[in-house]
């Protein structure tokens, strides 16, 4: 297998963990190039549920290697939770996982300054996951974070984390009275992983380059999806973060002419976490019965997760600007019993009929769906492996996406386990 990057096209959610399960068996290296523990990929092998946050989903792989890039944030003590927990359940990431020396930090306070900010927004904070990534890339890009390496020079690292703290407690004391975080706390809770951090580290740009200058193929598992990018996204509800294909480049050090192939993962319809514009939103009967045959419930955070039909001006946009050259489409089972199937086709605003996304908040909070409506096919596709078994309807409906986004089907996931999946 060549270099492929995944990537979710939607707001996340979509199966990447489960696709980046599957291709992973062709893959030598898999490389998380962005996000943090935001994000909660689920694979399902046999009877065993495992969900990653920090970690590449490929270390349930024995002997691929994994990579957490540059453009990650990493929260110490969920990387070596995640780690125990694994060992716990029999598998070692000893030589095999490796960690970027630029990778950023999340600081104790980095969790506590977005709690505060999230409460002082009222009805309209963001509804982030609470695992401090956009204090942490704030710091980032403000020049000022504190990055792997910097556990290497102790007297540096503290005093970064003082002149950060010195700077924040302003913010602090504008949003709450009391106790700011301290230096001893904050370097504590780091500099007790420096042992176990050092025998991680590396310069995952060279590691990957060399890789594929000798034939082995890298997988790119994205986190989040497109519409939570923060560029492309619905900003200012979004992540952080380039969630999109370009992402994987910046976020690993791999340049953009090694990449073969990018797949958009999709779901059969749509979901959200969190809050922001929704314009194919179910209202509340249809979002619960899919809630509970999709299981809807955010993987890191276990909040609800709003639903809606799919939305394709909104994928034609996300196929734009990912460069999808192939697509992975999720979740087909859960439409099985629906009699009535909506899909979005363009968006009606101010009496105009509007077939690009934008996204621009104002228009997004008060433009309206047209809908196709299909023909449900009323029949289980749970589990199947074969395309030909597919019920007609359900073809249609797979090549009706296809077709309007110009992009070829590669896989159909019937269920969450490995098998429960059909090849084209
Ligand atoms: P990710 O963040 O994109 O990796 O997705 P999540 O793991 O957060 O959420 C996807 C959920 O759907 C998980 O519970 C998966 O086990 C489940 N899932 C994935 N593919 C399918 C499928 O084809 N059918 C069903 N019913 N569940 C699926
Ligand atoms: P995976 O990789 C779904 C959402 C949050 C919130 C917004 C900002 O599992 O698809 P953040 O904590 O990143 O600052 O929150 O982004 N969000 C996700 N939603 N799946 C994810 O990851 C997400 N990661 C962040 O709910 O709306
Ligand atoms: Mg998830």
């Amino acid at each position: 297998m060549p270099n492929w990057v995944i990537v979710g096209t939607q707001w996340g959610d979509e199966g990447k963990g489960k696709v980046v399960d599957l291709l992973t068996e062709k893959a030598d290296i898999i490389a998380r190039p962005q996000g943090g523990a935001n994000a909660g990929h689920t694979v399902v092998i046999g009877d065993n549920l495992f969900i990653l946050h920090l970690i590449p989903t490929g270390i349930l792989h024995p002997h691929k290697i994994c990579i957490i890039g540059n453009g990650m944030v990493i929260d110490l003590e969920q990387l070596f939770f995640e780690i125990a927990d694994l060992k716990k359940r029999g598998i070692d990431v000893k030589n095999r996982l490796f960690i970027s020396e630029n990778a950023h930090l999340v600081m104790p306070y980095h969790k506590t300054i977005e709690r505060l900010e999230e409460e002082s927004k009222g009805r309209n904070k963001v509804g982030t996951t609470g695992k401090g990534i956009g204090p942490a890339y704030r710091d980032k890009i403000g020049r000022c974070g504190i990055r792997l390496r910097d556990i290497l020079y102790p007297e540096v690292f503290k005093k970064k984390v003082e002149s950060n703290l010195k700077n924040n407690s302003h913010l602090f004391r504008k949003l709450k009275r009391g106790e700011f975080s301290s230096l001893k706390t904050e370097s504590g809770v780091i500099l007790k992983y420096k042992k176990q951090v050092l025998s991680l580290m590396a310069d995952v740009s060279l590691i990957l380059n060399e890789a594929i200058r000798n034939g082995k193929s890298v997988l790119f598992e994205g986190a989040q999806g497109a519409m939570l990018d923060i560029d492309h996204g619905t900003y200012p509800y979004c992540t952080s973060s380039n969630v999109s294909a370009g992402g994987a480049c910046t976020g690993t050090g791999v340049g953009p002419t090694l990449i073969d192939e990018v797949i958009g993962v999709v779901k059969t319809y749509t979901t959200r976490v969190g809050n922001g514009p929704f314009p194919t939103e179910f209202d509340d009967g249809l979002c619960e019965a899919i809630r509970e045959k999709g299981k809807e419930f955010g993987a890191t955070t276990g909040r609800p997760r709003r639903c809606g039909w799919l939305d394709l001006v909104l994928l034609k946009y996300s196929v734009r600007v990912n460069g999808i050259t192939k697509i992975a489409l999720t979740k087909l089972d859960v439409l099985d019993d629906l009699g009535k199937i909506k899909v979005c086709i363009t968006y009606k605003y101010k009496s105009k009929t509007i077939e690009n996304f934008t996204n621009d908040l104002k228009f997004l909070e008060n433009c309206t769906p047209v809908y196709k409506e299909i023909d449900g096919w009323k029949t289980s596709t749970h589990g199947m492996t074969k395309y030909e078994n597919l019920p007609q309807r359900a073809k249609d409906y797979i090549n009706f996406i296809s077709q309007q986004l110009g992009v070829k089907v590669m896989l159909i996931s019937t269920g969450c386990k490995r098998n429960e999946t059909i090849l084209i």
